[in-house]
């Protein structure tokens, strides 16, 4: 069979997968990844919550297994993530703002210190912005350190490891519309103001049918502000069980998303979340919905790997 990942990096592009130690603990799994990834994201375990439990007592053993595993196996890492208002340590949320910047600082400083050299990127900030395009409210940091946090991440983040990429990554973002815009407009302030940030992370959470139309030009207006872009997340959600007709129309949206990056010179590439629709995080977050990756429960690839590989392969 193919690997996505050979044919992507003829193009110089990445097909990433987001997983962690524990499911690679599962041969078959293990063997997608083996054979199909330039790069892998940790699905979890880079997560505050897991790395800085406690104040000041860092974890990076599961951090570390993954990495391990991607330096044997000649796979890039992309570091997710730093700064999240979810799957954050209790502990945070208690902290008034006097104390909560220098908490925040001194998590990313560790954090991209001890991984220096051994991710390509990190996402510095994940999902900061709500639908409208307003910050988001639910946020400690935003609540309490105001919208300032956010470059003041990636200052901490670029003294802390100053080759690593440093992406703000968000969901529904990947048309043109008021989150996008209102992400669009902070960039180009970074950008203007020297605030160093490298790169866009679309994650790409999809429903069947989602792809958007203005995916390319979305992506190409980021690509002018001067930065990197990135498909972090991708999976295409639908509700089940699916029909063939659903798997052949799924595979169409795969490839699409593929031959979008693949049209944009600042695309670095594309990362699915997860290999197997059975460890999928969609089924608890959406009842009803899934099947939105590229191997189905028993680890056997779907419609969508050969549309993706012919994509990869028209490149
Ligand atoms: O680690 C505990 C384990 O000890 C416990 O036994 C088990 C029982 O529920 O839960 C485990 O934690 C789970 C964790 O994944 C690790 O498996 C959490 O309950 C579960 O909520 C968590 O879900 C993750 C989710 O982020 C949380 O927000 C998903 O795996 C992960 O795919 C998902 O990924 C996010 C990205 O980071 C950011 N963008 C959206 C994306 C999808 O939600």
């Amino acid at each position: 069979p193919a690997s996505l990942g050979a044919l992507a990096a003829r193009a110089g592009k990445d097909v990433g997968f987001a997983t962690g130690p524990d499911l690679l603990a599962i041969a078959p799994l293990k063997a997608v990844v083996d054979a199909q990834a330039t790069l892998v994201t940790p699905e979890n375990v880079m997560k505050w919550q897991y790395t800085e439990p406690s104040q000041g007592h860092f974890d990076f053993s599961q951090g570390d297994a993954l990495v391990a595993y991607a330096q044997a196996a000649g796979k890039k890492v992309y570091g997710h993530n730093l700064v999240w208002h979810s799957q954050l340590a209790p502990w945070v949320a208690g902290l008034d703002a006097a104390a909560l910047r220098p908490a925040m600082e001194n998590h990313v400083r560790q954090q991209a210190e001890h991984f220096k050299g051994k991710v390509v990127a990190w996402d510095v900030v994940n999902e900061a912005f709500d639908e409208d395009g307003t910050r988001r409210d639910d946020s400690p940091f935003q609540q309490k350190l105001g919208d300032g946090y956010i470059e003041d991440a990636f200052r901490t983040a670029h003294a802390a490891d100053p080759n690593a990429k440093l992406c703000y990554n968000d969901y529904n973002i990947e048309n043109i519309g008021a989150k996008s815009d209102a992400v669009y407009a902070m960039v180009k302030d970074f950008r203007s103001r020297g605030v160093p940030i490298d790169c866009v992370g679309f994650q790409s959470h999809l429903v069947l049918g989602g792809v958007p139309q203005d995916f390319v030009e979305n992506l190409e207006r980021f690509a002018a502000l001067g930065v990197d872009v990135r498909i972090t997340e991708l999976d295409i959600r639908m509700a089940t069980p699916a029909s063939d007709g659903d798997l052949a129309r799924q595979a169409d949206d795969y490839r699409t998303v593929f031959a979008d990056c693949l049209a944009v010179a600042a695309c670095q590439g594309v990362t699915i979340w997860g290999v197997t629709d059975k460890y999928s995080w969609v089924p608890t977050t959406f009842p009803g919905q899934g099947a939105a990756l590229v191997w189905d429960d028993d680890v056997q690839p779907k419609p969508a790997f050969e549309a993706i590989a012919g994509a990869l392969r028209d490149a």
